[in-house]
């Protein structure tokens, strides 16, 4: 069974590729099938990887598995939210920085030394669709607690891991190994969430109507 995923990111690509293959599917990147980039303008993570799913299973008549994740401040009401990616930018044209990002977060948190409102989330949801008309996607969410910093540490991850602190362990997620991030990580328990979902997929058949046949 073939799925297309909705990311040209190699390092999801990769991961969703292992997550998929003992389950049956073959991924293949979007871009290798020519599905143009959807616009994510949506307020919430859900629709956004919602509309990013239907859109490659448009583009392909392939089923599609796309994610959307960011971390989200409690002190500054969920920011950056769907916006991390691209927090620091002023105008579309202008390339993702995560340097930038970092510093426009701890601009904005300056005011804010208690650890309870520098609380803050990473979120990631993953949504499988059979079709781009699915009337039933499958969604799996993940998400992971901690603080932000007051001084970044750690050289590994990627984007504000430097700056999540993670209490339980004295570490920000920027000082864990890849295995020990994947392990806690909002993505990796998506993704671990999805993998059951999708093991018991075989079992409940569709005939195509979106009710069980
Ligand atoms: P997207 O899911 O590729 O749209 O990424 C959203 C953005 O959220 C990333 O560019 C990062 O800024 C942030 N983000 C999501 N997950 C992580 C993570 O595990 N570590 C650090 N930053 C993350």
């Amino acid at each position: 069974m073939k799925l297309v995923i909705a990311s040209g990111n190699p390092g999801k690509l990769r991961e969703f590729g292992e997550l998929l293959a003992p389950l049956g599917w073959e991924a293949v990147a979007q871009d290798a099938l020519g599905v143009p980039e959807c616009s994510e303008t949506h307020c919430s993570f859900v629709e956004n990887a919602l509309e990013k799913a239907r859109h490659a299973s448009r583009c392909t008549g392939l089923p599609a598995l796309a994610d959307d994740s960011g971390l989200c401040v409690r002190a500054l009401g969920g920011a950056p939210g769907v916006h991390s990616a691209r927090y620091a930018q002023t105008s579309p044209s202008e390339a993702k920085d995560d340097e930038k990002n970092n510093a426009k977060l701890v601009a904005e948190l300056a005011g804010f030394t208690a650890p309870a409102d520098r609380r803050a989330r990473y979120v990631c949801v993953l949504v499988f669709v059979r079709r781009a008309d699915d009337p039933q996607p499958i969604i799996a969410e993940g998400e992971w607690e901690g603080v932000i910093a007051d001084a970044p540490r750690g050289t590994g991850g990627f984007g504000y891991d430097p700056w999540f602190f993670l209490p339980e362990l004295g570490r920000t997620a920027a000082e864990l190994s890849p295995e020990e991030k994947n392990r806690r990580s909002h993505r990796g328990q998506a993704l671990r969430r999805l993998a059951e979902r999708l093991r018991t997929l075989a079992e409940a058949e569709y005939d195509g109507d979106g009710a069980p046949g």
